[in-house]
């Protein structure tokens, strides 16, 4: 078997065949060919690895270059996606082979973070991947929010298709790049895409004629539902315009859907509504989001308010294997490689966890993620308390 990196105009012939039988309804129409081919000049930024055997493409693997906000520290993070085997050659460790190239590649281009979303999280365990939280479902009678009708907001919405609004709303998105834990964007090459397709309206929150909130969404029919991706806000005041917005549907559509986040609490958004907040995670097509550090340093410049200081080693990790210091000191994390004696071992899913606020020490310890003497639980929760990252980028 043999690894190659291939050009985004070489994945029609290689990976299209094996991502379209791994993803989609089969056998497919011979247009699913084109549209994939005319997609991959939104891939020319992507790094696409194959594995071949004979000349025959038998597995793949590829990762977007992206950026991602970690405590308030904006990463280069490694996207990886596009991961099938051929069914004659599953369990050969193809894979196991491909995405530990990748992670290298993707490491030496300086990519400090890397997420995917796993069909199973095991298996991406062994990779040193750990569980970030499922974006959660709200759904709710448009009526619940009656009472923002009457707000006298300081603001206005717009409604625009989103070929048309989406300068706004990328920018709004590279906004919340800085400024919103665990929130990811794709590079501008990718990002192209989503302006066309799919197609989707998008309501813009202003105040004074700065961008304080958009959603996407669409309506799927007159009575029916109205349909919402993620609902990006710079504050309370961006959610209540574009709620007014939705609240004036309420003789157009039955039920409002929309994504929210695991620490969003849409029971609060109205007095009288009465609203079912669901997170549904199933294998393999509804996982949470993983994700994992590439590199220690770059954690120095998180945002902490701890000032103590702990030294951890990291386990069996050709990335981020060693000991490190790490101190709060005003305001910011350092991290310095160190040889004294660590007060917690960490694999790399139980110190990306800390990194990302999903799992408190005591849970990294529960989790089977490493030690931690019971002196340093204190320090380590200081450093890194928890703090639910939103990933936004779904690919
Ligand atoms: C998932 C998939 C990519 C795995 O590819 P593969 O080439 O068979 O994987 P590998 O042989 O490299 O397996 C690596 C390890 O994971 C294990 N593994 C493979 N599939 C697994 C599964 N479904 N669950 C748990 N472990 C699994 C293997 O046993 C192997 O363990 P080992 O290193 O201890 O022997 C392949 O089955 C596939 O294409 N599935 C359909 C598409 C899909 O789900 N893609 C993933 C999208 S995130």
């Amino acid at each position: 078997m043999e690894i190659r990196q291939i050009a985004a105009t070489e994945r029609t012939d290689t990976m299209f065949p094996l991502q379209t039988y791994a993803f989609r309804p089969s056998p497919g129409a011979d247009a699913d060919r084109e549209t994939y081919a005319q997609r991959m000049q939104y891939y020319r930024t992507a790094v696409s690895l194959i594995a071949e055997e004979g000349g025959r493409t038998l597995a793949g693997v590829g990762a977007f270059p992206m950026r991602q906000n970690v405590r308030d520290v904006v990463h280069d993070m490694a996207g990886v996606a596009s991961v099938t085997t051929d069914p004659s050659a599953r369990r050969r460790g193809f894979v196991r082979a491909l995405v530990g190239r990748l992670l290298h590649e993707m490491h030496d281009r300086g990519c400090t973070v890397s997420a995917l979303y796993p069909f199973r999280p095991s298996f991406y365990g062994r990779f040193g991947f750990v569980g970030l939280p499922r974006f959660r479902t709200a759904t709710f009678a448009p009526e619940g929010l009656s009472g923002l009708l009457r707000a006298d907001l300081p603001g206005e919405v717009e409604r625009l298709a989103m070929r048309e609004g989406f300068d706004d709303f990328d920018a709004l998105t590279l906004r919340l790049l800085g400024e919103r834990h665990g929130f990811s964007v794709f590079d501008e090459v990718r990002t192209a895409e989503f302006r066309e397709s799919p197609a989707r309206w998008v309501a813009i929150a202003r105040v004074d004629g700065e961008v304080v909130g958009a959603v996407a969404y669409r309506i799927d029919d007159f009575g029916g539902d109205l349909v919402a991706d993620d609902l990006l806000v710079t504050g309370p005041l961006g959610r209540a315009l574009l709620l007014q917005f939705f609240a004036r549907h309420v003789d157009q559509v039955a039920r409002i859907v929309m994504k929210v986040g695991a620490d969003d609490v849409p029971e609060l958004w109205g007095t009288d509504l009465a609203v079912l907040t669901e997170g549904r995670v199933a294998f393999p097509n509804r996982g949470g989001p993983m994700a994992r550090l590439l590199s220690m340093e770059a954690l120095t410049g998180t945002a902490t308010s701890a000032t103590g200081a702990v030294t951890v080693e990291v386990a069996d990790d050709e990335f981020i294997g060693g000991r490190y210091r790490l101190a709060g000191e005003g305001g910011r994390l350092i991290v310095e490689q160190c040889k004294d004696e660590p007060a917690a071992t960490l694999t790399c899913s139980g110190i990306s966890a800390l990194a990302y606020g999903v799992l408190d020490p005591v849970e990294v310890v529960t989790r089977g993620f490493g030690q931690v003497d019971a002196a340093a639980i204190g320090p380590l929760t200081a450093l890194f308390p928890r703090r639910m990252p939103y990933m936004f980028a779904d690919f």
